[in-house]
């Protein structure tokens, strides 16, 4: 059996009175790819918050690699390995894609012998980074021009120049074609081959269904269901969830 990578048990998040997550169990394996669903408020961007030490959780305790995270702030999460993508991305438009990926790797990361990077090593690894998102063509284009997709591709690209084992991939296809969706799917598939963990959040059925190896349902903040996709989608409850009463 695989070793579990994040273990996050009971966790519970409130906003004043309202309750966004109340003792969620959440884990995943080295390697594993899991698409976590649930309709729109149903707490999983704050589950992901709590992961990443945007959020702390008011109860409840996150494992990652068997160290607990409380009071670890967000940084350090990333530099433990723990990267997400964001829903909205926001790269500095003036600079160019390269620059976007260059410039964090030069001040920003450390390497994994915990030194920093040359100019030199830092373009070599962001050109790396562009070649496996298929936007190396695009390496001098100014950020603020890409097209949805590549922005998509761009956010992705970010959050591996931090060298993550778990990528939380935050709705990064939103909006896109059905072609698009297919590249960005292809993109974290081959993440595993990395021996990145991979969190696939989507609204897209047809894209968590073919990407995920197991998915954990949310709704109101509780989760309802976790297991082989199929199983799950095949779920009365979940059916209820997604279809309305
Ligand atoms: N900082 C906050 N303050 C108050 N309420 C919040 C805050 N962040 C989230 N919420 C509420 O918590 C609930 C869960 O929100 P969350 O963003 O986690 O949902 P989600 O599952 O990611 O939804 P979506 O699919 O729309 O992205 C929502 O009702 C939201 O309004
Ligand atoms: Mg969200």
């Amino acid at each position: 059996m695989t070793a579990s990578l994040l273990a996050a048990t009971g966790v519970t998040k409130h906003f004043g009175g309202f309750y966004a997550l109340e003792k969620v169990d959440f884990e995943v394996r080295a390697g594993e790819r899991v698409g976590l669903i649930g309709p729109n408020g149903s707490g999983k961007s704050t589950l992901v918050n709590c992961i990443t030490g945007t959020l702390s959780s008011d109860e409840g305790t996150i494992l990652f690699e068997g160290h607990d995270l409380a009071g670890l702030p967000a940084h350090r999460r990333i530099r433990r390995g723990i990267a997400r993508s964001f829903q909205l991305p926001r790269p500095f438009a003036a600079m160019s894609v390269l620059d976007n990926l260059r410039i964090p790797l030069l001040y920003a990361a450390h390497t994994h012998g915990g030194k920093w990077r040359s100019e030199e090593q830092a373009g070599d690894e962001a050109m790396d980074i562009l070649r496996q998102m298929g936007l190396d063509a695009k390496a001098d284009e100014k950020s603020g021009g890409l097209t949805q997709v590549d922005l998509r591709k761009l956010e992705l690209a970010r959050a591996m120049a931090a060298r993550p084992k778990l990528l939380i991939s935050d709705e990064a296809m939103a909006g896109l074609s059905s072609n698009e969706i297919d590249e960005i799917i292809t993109i974290l598939l081959g993440m595993k081959e990395r021996g990145i963990a991979v969190v696939m959040i989507e609204h897209i059925m047809r894209a968590v269904v073919h990407f995920s190896e197991r998915v954990a349902v949310l709704v109101a903040g509780r989760k309802i269901a976790d297991g082989k996709p199929d199983e799950v989608m095949r779920n009365p409850e979940v059916e209820k969830a997604y279809l309305g009463e």
